[in-house]
């Protein structure tokens, strides 16, 4: 799905293709709006839920045909479940149920909002658009017999009440389009998408307001970046230090510099310490953090967004060849600590360190990065929530209300200086990974923070929702890249502009 359009209209404007409305379960009356459409549609709606053939279960659709009763040609009545449970994530799965639903129509989809949810009509707004254009992605633009599908190119928001939503709403699409560029990215076949490929991807971005550059392998090693030079050293596809910077005509807050890290590992094969073969395939998304952080930057730039950024997305690739690292090897990283290799799989955290280091050096002076760094995350979390880390309450509450309200959540989880033990190495200043089999979400967090510099730091390990292995049952219906962190960092870079 490319570009939609937005527009707020008075209920009955228009002629839409489809027209959806919200249907709680329940056997309550129906609400006004509901009543109003069940009123011009001859008693139909009511009928259907007499026989049970609508019960506004989340996620179920119900379509009928119109025959000039309505402007619309057909209508869509999404099931959104308990009226009282309705939150935003019910909103963009009930949409992307509708979005499936008219797949093969496509062109206008009209939403009704429903005062009567527990949800601002702002909230509904951006819960609709997101859910549609997130639901109607497409991973499979790899097969050459694809079925273009009729897509919906316009959605328009019925209210009676539309006062500044057209703009909220269209601000939110823009968005939803960066978040698909970056699920494209993640899906992108190693082969393909190389650390030099995604620095060209990143570069095809820069604006008035974007300076995008890549440092290159010989740059990456006059730098003293042995850690992220280490890991991307088996490759023919050599690393890439991806730089973005973005400077808006006026900032908010002048001293504040927002610093994005992110871990684009364009293929993770475990180096010396192979994984085993069963998914290894989905290692190519193990730069869903790094495409996350490319993307919001162009999101940032083009909302010209008055806060000040700069992001740092190491790209390598984790291979193995006669000139791998290997576990045993000392390592020494930009900030001058040396890393004893226990595990070579254990790279994110390495290529990362450099990347934490450059940020500070370029004046970062909040720090948020974005992983998918520990398969134990995912166990511990699932496919739904990421795992946030911070050094500081503060800015830890920052990044998880900008969570929150997003939509790609994150639980915070804890730091402490008592299980720094499990990075203590006998030869040098810290290992990259223990044998003991505990906390390793916290031990790799714990290992960041040696490299997180002066001032407030926060990390996401997004190894769960960043990539799927299935889909959600939301409306991420889709196996693979999310988009995950894109959204966040929208909604914090807004929020450090107020
Ligand atoms: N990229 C993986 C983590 C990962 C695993 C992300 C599964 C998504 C799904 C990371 O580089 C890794 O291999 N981590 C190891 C660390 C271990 C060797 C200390 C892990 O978590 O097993
Ligand atoms: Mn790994
Ligand atoms: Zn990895």
């Amino acid at each position: 799905m490319g570009e939609v359009t937005i527009e707020v209209k008075a209920p009955g404007e228009g002629e839409p293709d489809s027209l959806a409305v919200p249907f709680p379960t329940g056997s309550g009356p129906f609400s006004n709006g509901a009543r109003e459409l069940d009123g011009l549609l001859a008693g139909r709606l009511q009928r259907l839920a007499d026989t049970g053939e609508l019960k506004g279960e989340l996620g179920t659709t119900v379509v009928l045909h119109t025959d000039g009763e309505l402007n619309a040609r057909r209508v869509v009545v999404a099931g959104v479940g308990k009226r009282d449970e309705v939150d935003a994530d019910t909103l963009r799965t009930a949409a992307a149920a509708v979005a499936h639903r008219v797949a093969d129509v496509g062109g206008t989809l009209g939403w009704g909002l429903d005062p009567s949810l527990p949800l601002s009509l702002e909230e509904q707004a951006r819960a609709i658009v997101e859910g549609t254009m997130l639901g109607s992605y497409s991973p499979a633009r790899w097969k050459t017999q694809e079925q273009p599908e009729a897509r919906v190119e316009k959605i328009v928001l019925y209210t009676t009440d539309p006062d500044g939503l057209a703009e909220s709403a269209s601000r939110i699409a823009g968005v939803g389009k960066w978040v698909n560029l970056a699920r494209d990215l993640a899906n992108s076949p190693p082969n393909e998408l190389t650390p030099a490929a995604l620095a060209t991807r990143a570069a095809e971005l820069a604006g008035p307001r974007l300076e995008v550059e890549a440092l290159d392998p010989g740059q990456i090693d006059e730098l003293g970046m042995g850690a992220l030079s280490a890991v991307g050293r088996a490759s023919s596809n050599g690393p890439r230090l991806i730089v973005l910077r973005y400077e808006p005509a006026r900032a908010t807050r002048k001293e504040l510099v927002l610093g994005l890290v992110g871990k684009a590992i364009t293929f993770d094969a475990g180096g010396i310490s192979l994984k085993p073969a069963l998914k290894m395939q989905d290692m190519k998304g193990d730069m869903a953090g790094g495409a996350a952080v490319i993307a919001a930057m162009a999101a940032v730039a083009e909302l010209e967004l008055p806060v000040r950024i700069v992001a740092v997305v190491a790209a390598a690739e984790n291979l193995v060849s006669g000139d791998s690292f290997r576990p045993g090897d000392i390592l020494r990283a930009a900030n001058g600590k040396t890393i004893e290799i226990t595990n070579t799989d254990a790279e994110g955290r390495l290529v990362l360190a450099d990347a934490l280091w450059y940020a500070r050096r370029e004046g970062a002076t909040h720090l948020l990065d974005l992983a998918t760094l520990t398969g134990a995350m995912e166990l511990a979390l699932g496919d739904f929530y990421a795992g946030l880390f911070a050094n500081e309450e503060d800015w830890l509450q920052e990044v998880l209300a900008a969570a929150k309200t997003s939509g790609d959540h994150a639980w915070p989880f804890p730091l402490h200086p008592r299980y720094r033990r499990y990075v203590d190495s006998s030869f040098a200043d810290l290992k990259n990974s223990s044998d003991l089999r505990q906390g390793s979400p916290v031990l790799a967090a714990e290992f960041l923070r040696e490299f997180s510099g002066e001032g407030p730091w926060a990390h996401i390990d997004m190894a769960g929702p960043g990539f799927l292995e299935r889909s959600r049952g939301d409306y991420l219906t889709q196996r693979g890249g999310t988009g995950y962190g894109v959204r966040l960092i929208v909604e914090l870079a807004q929020r450090l502009s107020r």
